[in-house]
């Protein structure tokens, strides 16, 4: 019997342009002001959501590429998101927000400072998403760029002098006696002293302990560095994994096997599979929209090439829809794997065009094949997983008001129904939110 799992949504486009490029998402919002996630924050924490999560990527990309990713806005520009969640917990109670952060953005020191002061600000709803992307370094510093394995030793080493200033301040040095005066025991705050390869900083922390628990990492990153940066640090894993009971099942174990190797157990950490669903009025209109995305037209085409363009940062729209895609195209700095995903198994000779339809095409839920379906398909989805052990799901979207009304409007009284999601919060924050089930 499935009971319940954890919700997620993972705001997509980040603290940007909010339903760019849509022309039916024309409502004249002003996405650099705070009411368009003040609003979905209180719309997803009324549907019993646990979390949202940030996205962001603090780049433009290269000098040469920047124009692909800012011209339809779908790689900037991206105001930051750890100065948007204080609006966020403003607009809400229970729900935990995780901006984005990249270690290589912030000094251990002034992060586990601003981290701490946001989960006391927020009542202890403060999340952070770690990514390891190298392509911003230089953003950052004149350093050489660290390779993917490095970089995720270095958010390693971060976190862990984060953790330690976090807990430089010992049982009882905050003493708060108003009878004595006494507010706090110097001889109880540890002087920390960190001399690492990325990373040189002393303590203590110049901010309180945490009453419940110290802020939950998130991890989205699917290689085996990434799984076991994971199993080792996170309360939280973002999975990308074909939803079949075979993947599901082996990505939750090496998941486990990760935690357990770095002397955690398995239920420390909740495994959040990305969704991004179309919910449906009926079953027809399901089969109408699957059926349309078939055979789709060069306007739908050129919209899906624009996207790639910006993610690949290289132009294929410039590019012969009707003559095979030339992999020699892409720079160095698109790694392999990223052309792969938009090539599939149909091979270099393919036309751009047939890689494209490919990504238009949608599937249904009811035979698995892609996310378009009714609210009741797609809770019979997700009780499935649930059978496989699953923790929860993570849906995926902007925060435009009718991208969350159409996904969740039907949807909640459904899951409700079926005793999937949550209709009460945990006192104690996003870490007891979390462990409550
Ligand atoms: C669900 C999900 C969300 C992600 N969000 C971000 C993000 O907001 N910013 C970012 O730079 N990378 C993001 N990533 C990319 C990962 O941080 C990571 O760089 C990528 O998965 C490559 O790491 P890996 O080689 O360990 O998989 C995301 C990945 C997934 C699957």
């Amino acid at each position: 019997m499935t009971g319940l799992q954890h919700f997620g949504w993972f705001l997509a486009r980040g603290f940007g342009p909010q339903g760019w490029g849509y022309p039916s998402l024309d409502w004249d919002y002003d996405w650099t002001r705070p009411d368009i996630y003040q609003e979905a924050a209180r719309t997803l924490e009324q549907a019993g959501f646990d979390l949202v999560i940030i996205e962001d990527a603090p780049s433009l990309g290269s000098a040469e590429t920047i124009d692909l990713r800012v011209r339809h806005a779908f790689g900037g520009p991206k105001h930051d998101p750890l100065l948007l969640a204080p609006y966020m917990f403003q607009a809400t109670r229970h729900l935990g927000v995780v901006p984005t952060v990249n270690p290589a953005a912030y000094l251990p020191y002034t992060a586990a400072r601003q981290f701490s002061s946001l989960q006391h600000l927020s009542g202890h709803r403060l999340g952070l998403n770690v990514v390891t992307d190298t392509g911003s370094a230089r953003h950052f510093s004149a350093e050489p760029q660290l390779g993917h394995d490095a970089a995720y030793d270095r958010a390693e080493e971060w976190l862990d002098g984060i953790r330690s200033l976090w807990r430089s301040w010992e049982d009882g040095a905050l003493v708060a006696d108003r009878s004595t005066g006494v507010y706090a025991d110097g001889s109880r705050l540890r002087a920390v002293r960190h001399r690492g390869e990325h990373f040189a900083f002393d303590g203590p922390l110049n901010a309180i302990p945490f009453d419940d628990g110290e802020p939950a990492i998130v991890s989205p990153g699917g290689s085996g560095r990434g799984l076991g940066f994971a199993g080792a640090n996170s309360d939280v894993q973002l999975a990308l994994a074909p939803l079949d009971e075979q993947s599901v099942r082996g990505y939750r174990a090496r998941i486990h096997d990760a935690a357990v190797a770095a002397g955690r157990s398995a239920q420390d950490i909740k495994i959040l599979f990305a969704i991004q669903p179309v919910i449906t009025a009926s079953a027809e209109e399901a089969d109408r929209i699957v059926a349309a995305s078939a055979d789709p037209d060069d306007a739908v085409l050129v919209q899906i090439a624009r996207k790639q363009s910006s993610d690949l940062e290289t132009d294929l729209t410039a590019l012969d829809l009707d003559r095979p895609l030339d992999p020699s195209i892409f720079g160095t700095h698109v790694s392999r794997g990223s052309i792969q995903r938009l090539i599939g198994d149909r091979g270099e000779g393919a036309p751009l065009r047939a890689h494209l339809t490919a990504l238009a095409r949608a599937g249904r839920f009811t035979d698995r094949t892609g996310f378009v379906g009714t609210a009741e398909e797609f809770a019979d989805l997700i009780e499935e997983l649930g059978d496989w052990g699953n923790d929860g799901v993570l849906l995926w979207g902007d925060f435009h008001p009718v991208t969350l009304h159409r996904t969740l409007d039907e949807l909640v009284p459904v899951l409700r129904r079926r005793g999937i999601l949550r209709r009460e919060y945990a006192d104690g924050g996003l870490q007891a939110n979390l462990r409550a089930f």
